[in-house]
């Protein structure tokens, strides 16, 4: 039986919600009465037109009824920058910082106050203007985590531009795909970067992209905005005399960030917006290969990214809050950007990497910076603890109360040095769980209020209902586990797929209709606490990065000596899982050292570095079933080399397992 861990009185003492009777008054009423709770909530918030009552939320879940659609506060007009800066401005946090930004390398750092971060939005908006952006355009964003990314997300929002982040890690041919998926008009990025020693080009990446865009997918991109970033930082390892030398510049298209600035006015008045107006779209992996463009809109997603950053994170004012994902996840959207800024927060905005200069650098920027919550993923703390005790104990943390984890189940080990070494055995951990298309945290432990289990996600938050159901779509009461979906919507569900109404419909709400389905399995146990027990879709996580088994499959067939390739996920200790690929090959070609080497490379150039297999195995055939469909479950028990596969009486082919099995590298 695992142990239940209650809040230390160090938590609760300073927690807005510090019992869980409070939550579960405060979770019922969220279900009762929505849009009692919810405008309460919105009253804090500034909007030109307030929604019209009794219009507080509508939406249809079953496609038997029609199509689906999600509306919350229907005809509210507002800004949601305007809501993030002036509003805070207004309200007395003009001084206060909203960032302290931590570079790669220690002797970088800066911080800048609302006014300042105000200013410089107004200004970068109206470089945008005149740059030919208006709302409704869509603008691609390929960045590291500096402050202008941060300036350009919530100038497109100021605006009414629609911007689509794209991981500055993804290769040129994902970046070139998304910008001509979604039609960007302009693409802002920065000459380059350092992760730990590694030199990142990346406006050499968008060079490329923009040129691939063009020449496989007919679209042209007729700006791309460049902040001048390497000049102004600790070169980290080896860099030439003349920066300009990396990449090219391309005359008409290509402008500076600082000359397009030069002179532009810091008033900029916020473009209106419906509620229900797009605020931005992000891209996700989908089972077919083909990434979707997750829509979220305006004032729903302000109201539940405000809420849950309060309640989950417990933040206080004076409290220093720091979410180490990039902004080129969700993560990074609704908790580096717009939450905290919602919440007049101070936030740390970090560049670098836990590894650089050396192990401790976490743990060093939370004692610099007295960061009081501390957000990051699994992943990370499981390759930390690796290093052991001496690097976290080289620090004071005691100014830490809340640590947050995300992106993947948080398995006990990796908890509890997280609970007990980081957090010296008196701060709560909330293990949130959500999604790119939920827009905020839906299951999660509160700290002041709930129990938590190692591992386990936790509770509904509010405004959300949970639901097991079984393969045939049953209803699962009580202790059980099966399809983790919800019955109904909370205001940062997403909105739609960009372009793909049918698709959202299909992939989310096709398979039990009534239903948001996660494609996630959950277990329910007899105390009510929710365990994420991961994907039951064609889909993996590797160190929290999502992908599909079918995109890998895509990239890896695209060689003309691989016939055939099915993808499974593997666990692996620190990533989570692994990507363990079987390719069949076409007659007389070998899986020798050079074929593994440019399969590698070439998954490297379709999908990004953190898509590359850790194992790729020659197989003589697939298993597959009579009507053809690949039995991934024989083949995740060949990677990890268990030969109990159960039942392949349906298999077209049975001797192929036992070759496979004697096949393993
Ligand atoms: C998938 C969503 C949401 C931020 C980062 C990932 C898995 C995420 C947890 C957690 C168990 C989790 C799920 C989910 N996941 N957080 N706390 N416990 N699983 O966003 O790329 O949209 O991935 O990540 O499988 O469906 P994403």
């Amino acid at each position: 039986m695992p142990r239940v861990y209650q809040p230390t009185d160090y938590v609760v003492e300073k927690s807005l919600l510090p019992s869980f009777e409070k939550y579960k008054e405060m979770h019922k009423q969220s279900l009762d009465d929505p849009e009692k709770f919810w405008s309460q909530i919105a009253s804090e918030f500034d909007w030109q037109t307030p929604a019209q009552p009794g219009k507080f939320v509508s939406y249809n879940f079953d496609l038997n009824k029609g199509n689906i659609f999600v509306k919350w506060m229907e005809g509210a007009v507002t800004n949601i920058c305007f809501n993030l800066l002036d509003r805070n401005v207004r309200n007395g946090h003009g001084e206060k910082i909203a960032y302290y930004w931590e570079g790669n390398h220690p002797d970088d750092y800066s911080r800048i106050t609302y006014r300042k971060l105000m200013d410089l939005v107004c200004q970068f908006s109206n470089a945008l203007k005149d740059n030919g952006v208006g709302k409704g355009d869509r603008v691609s964003l390929y960045m590291p985590m500096i402050l202008e990314t941060v300036v350009c997300m919530l100038a497109c929002a100021r605006i009414g531009a629609i911007h689509s982040v794209v991981f500055a890690g993804f290769s040129s041919d994902s970046l070139a795909e998304r910008m001509a998926s979604c039609k960007a008009k302009v693409l802002v990025t920065a000459d380059g970067g350092w992760r730990g020693e590694k030199l990142l080009v990346l406006k050499n990446t968008c060079d490329e992209a923009m040129q691939k865009a063009q020449a496989k997918h007919n679209h042209k991109v007729d700006k791309c905005i460049v902040v001048s970033h390497l000049k102004r930082v600790t070169p980290c390892g080896k860099l030439p005399d003349d920066i300009s030398s990396l990449y090219k510049w391309t005359e008409d298209r290509d402008v500076w960030w600082h000359d397009i600035m030069e002179g532009q006015s810091t008033f900029c008045p916020p473009e209106w917006m419906g509620a229900e107006e797009p605020l931005f779209m992000l891209y996700t992996s989908g089972s077919t290969g083909k990434p979707k463009g997750v829509l979220h809109t305006t004032a729903g997603y302000l109201l539940y990214a405000a809420t849950t950053f309060r309640y989950v994170f417990d933040y206080r004012d004076k409290d220093v809050y720091w979410c180490t994902a990039d902004v080129g996840w969700i993560t990074g959207h609704t908790y580096v950007v717009y939450a905290p800024l919602a919440n007049a927060a101070t936030s740390v905005l970090f560049e670098g990497t836990p590894f650089y200069p050396d192990n401790d650098r976490y743990w060093a920027v939370v004692e610099k910076c007295k960061v009081s919550q501390f957000y990051t993923a699994p992943t990370a703390i499981r390759t930390l603890t690796k290093f052991g005790e001496e690097p976290v104990k080289r620090h004071d943390l005691k100014s830490l109360r809340v640590l947050g984890s995300v992106g993947e189940p948080i398995n006990p080990e990796a908890w509890l040095w997280y609970y007990n070494l980081v957090g010296n055995g008196r701060c709560s951990i909330a293990d949130t769980f959500w999604q790119t298309e939920t827009g905020g945290h839906v299951i999660t432990s509160l700290p002041g209020a709930t129990p938590m289990k190692p591992g386990a996600a936790g509770f509904p938050f509010f405004g959300v209902e949970p639901t097991l159901l079984d393969e045939s779509g049953a209803l699962i009461e009580g202790p059980g586990e099966g399809y983790l979906v919800f019955s109904r919507p909370w205001p940062g569900i997403m909105r739609t797929l960009w372009g793909d109404h049918d698709r959202y419909e299909q992939v989310y709400f096709s398979k039990f209709p009534g239903y948001y389905c996660t494609g996630d399995g959950a277990r329910r146990d007899e105390d009510g606490f929710l365990w994420v027990t991961g994907r039951i879709d064609d889909m993996l996580n590797v160190s929290g990065h999502l992908m599909s088994t079918s995109e890998v499959e895509g990239v890896l067939t695209e060689h003309p000596h691989v016939a055939e390739a099915a993808v499974v996920s593997k666990p692996h200790p620190i990533k989570g899982e692994a990507l363990y690929c079987f390719v069949v090959l076409v007659d007389g070609v070998e899986l020798d050292a050079a074929l593994l080497d440019a399969l590698r490379k070439l998954v490297r150039a379709r999908i990004g570095a953190f898509g590359v297999p850790d194992t790729v195995q020659y197989a003589p055939g697939l298993p597959k079933t009579r009507s053809g469909k690949i039995m991934r479950r024989v083949l995740r028990k060949v990677a990890v080399g268990d030969r109990d596969v159960g039942d392949v009486s349906t298999l077209a082919e049975p001797a192929v397992v036992e070759q496979l099995f004697n096949n393993r590298p």
